[in-house]
């Protein structure tokens, strides 16, 4: 048994997430998460919101809350979402609590008695009416490059070159609108991520079951050599810059630490909070004097973020701790980074509200369905493109006529002709010696791929065990033969039970409440619900598992196909197609 701990990136506050977000990385998270758990392995999965920066601001403003009550507001709708996506996170926190508050200003305060953290003069647009300094997206003026009026400080939307807002011709703030505004002389924090860099190069050539792309993102930024990072912003919410007392630092009045600073560490602060709830102990997970030397730590994200988790994030944290003196904090051990999910030749976007997201997904189909279809086309070597027809493939082939079709005609029939109950009688034959076979090579491949946390294979595993399943009815033939044999009809009814239950179990970390159901009616206990294929002799006696007399229920309808009307109607909703 390992511990493992377990984060996806946190999803930014400004709105419930589209599902390009889910299938980046709460829902491959989610499913990892489980698989782990049903193999016995002590599992942490810890998530939460990411709540501050200029993103939690301006929707804030969009929707004329107060960014605290908004965000309190959407942190709730966002966790209400992942539960009834099923998301089986041990803790959902938030970054804006006092935890991370506490946790972030202490690693700040250590990193810049180790050097790493430097006060720098920097230009930056203020405005004279809005009586504060503009972070960039705050600016808005001309491009230098294309003309285009409205470019905002970071970027150009007409012709994408990146920015700095004092470039910006005829700038004026996009808070108020005012012109007045000058370029003045302005202190902030700086991150020395180039001093570093050789460690953090180090670290990221011994890394080990990364996939190609995260290492290739952060050694693509080590190769060009690392920038130092301003870590404060000119905004009201967020996390004072304190000194070590608790007062604000000299000249940092109106300023917190940048977003991307402090979410990551609310991956800590959040265990600290899970840990302070449920009375447990979160200093085995982080600290690796404290155990987590023997904990595996995976993280889930989009390969937008990589960056930040191979290189900043892994600065903070190696910066507490340069001389091997001080606090030993844990580094990521396996990271899992996607691609993107497309919609209709373009991105899923939360501002443009373009796309199927988390709430109105739900309103179409059950969680379920659209965990499958997600986790099953997983992003993972190169992007995915969401069409409705294959959404509709994924539900009906694979879920309602391999998966449902199967459980529904073995239980029923069993129902009919033997009372509900396994049947004794009868020997294993050829089809059972071929299935047999099927199984013993394909519950290794299953189970290594989850480990691997290689999704896609993982799910064509899944569905090719499923499809065995009717390819060794056809060959077993019950039906056939019970008007001649019942004791024949018997092996293969019995074989069929068996293989629902199995069927349920590799199912759980995937469609978890079909599984459910799956598991309820053929009356397995919980207990008997964990991944303990064991070796090749136990995968053979997985098909006479039940007890002979065990009683069983045909489940109801597990899935229901999408009909082509539906489609029509999704698509002239959503716009996709155009
Ligand atoms: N909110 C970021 C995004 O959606 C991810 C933050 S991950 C964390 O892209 F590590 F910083 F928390
Ligand atoms: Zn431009």
């Amino acid at each position: 048994m390992a511990k493992i701990l377990i984060t996806s990136a946190l999803p930014y506050i400004n709105g419930v997430k589209h599902l390009g977000n889910l299938a980046g990385s709460m829902l491959p998270a989610d499913v990892y998460a489980r698989a782990m758990r049903l193999m016995g392995h002590d599992v942490l999965y810890i998530c939460a919101t990411d709540e501050h920066g200029t993103p939690a601001e301006l929707a804030a403003q969009a929707a004329g809350m107060k960014v605290a009550e908004y965000c309190e507001k959407m942190h709730i709708a966002q966790k209400g979402a992942g539960a009834q996506f099923k998301l089986s996170y041990d803790y959902f926190g938030r970054s804006s609590a006092p935890s991370n508050h506490a946790l972030t200003q202490h690693f700040a305060h250590v990193l810049e008695e180790n050097g790493l953290i430097e006060e720098r003069v920097s230009q930056q647009v203020y405005s004279n009416a809005d009586g504060r300094f503009l972070p960039d997206r705050y600016v808005e003026g001309t491009c230098p490059n294309c003309g285009f009026e409205k470019a905002r400080g970071d970027q150009c939307d007409n012709c994408g070159k990146l920015l700095d807002p004092v470039d910006l011709i005829d700038p004026y703030s996009a808070v108020s609108g005012s012109k007045d505004v000058e370029v003045r002389d302005t202190n902030h924090l700086y991150l020395k991520q180039s001093a570093l860099s050789d460690d953090l190069r180090k670290w990221v050539n011994a890394a080990q079951g990364w996939p190609p792309l995260a290492s290739s993102i952060a050694l693509k930024w080590l190769d060009e050599g690392l920038r130092d990072r301003s870590i404060t912003r000119d905004l009201s919410w967020g996390i004072p810059v304190t000194d070590k007392d608790g007062s604000v630092r000299e000249g940092f009045e109106g300023k917190v630490f940048y977003v991307w600073f402090d979410a990551p560490i609310e991956y800590i602060a959040a265990t600290q909070d899970w840990a302070a709830e449920t009375d447990a102990d979160w200093e085995s997970w982080w600290l690796t004097d404290k155990g987590a030397d023997d904990v595996q730590y995976v993280q889930f994200m989009g390969k937008d973020n990589v960056a930040f988790h191979t290189l900043s994030f892994p600065t903070t944290i190696i910066g507490q701790n340069p001389k091997k003196m001080g606090e030993p904090w844990k580094l990521v051990d396996q990271l899992k980074a996607f691609n993107w999910v497309t919609w209709y030749g373009g991105k899923f976007s939360t501002s443009e509200k373009r796309g199927v997201f988390m709430d109105q997904a739900l309103d179409i189909a059950p969680s379920d369905y659209w965990r499958w279809h997600l986790i099953a086309n997983a992003p993972e070597s190169s992007d995915t493109a969401f069409t409705w027809e294959e959404f509709q493939a994924s539900v009906n082939s694979d879920l309602a006529n391999v998966l449902g079709n199967f459980v529904n005609r073995i239980t029923k029939y069993c129902v009919g002709k033997f009372e509900g109950k396994v049947p004794e009688g009868g020997e294993d034959g050829e089809a059972e010696a071929w299935l047999i076979k099927e199984l013993q090579t394909r519950l290794p491949q299953l189970v290594s791929h989850y480990e691997a946390r290689e999704f896609r294979k993982a799910m064509a595993e899944t569905r090719a065990i499923w499809a065995a399943g009717n390819e060794y009815l056809t060959q077993a033939a019950p039906w056939t033969h019970y008007k001649t044999d019942v004791d024949q009809a018997a092996v293969g009814v019995r074989a069929g039970l068996n293989l629902v239950a199995l069927f349920g179990i590799i199912a759980q970390p995937i469609i978890p409440d079909a599984a459910e159901k799956i598991l309820d009616a053929m009356n397995i206990p919980p207990a008997n619900r964990t991944w303990n294929f064991g070796k090749h002799d136990d995968i053979a006696k997985l098909i006479n598992a039940l007890p002979i007399g065990h009683a069983i229920n045909a489940p109801d309808v597990l899935f229901t196909k999408i009909e082509d009307p539906d489609i029509e109607l999704w698509t002239e909703r959503f716009g996709g197609g155009q």
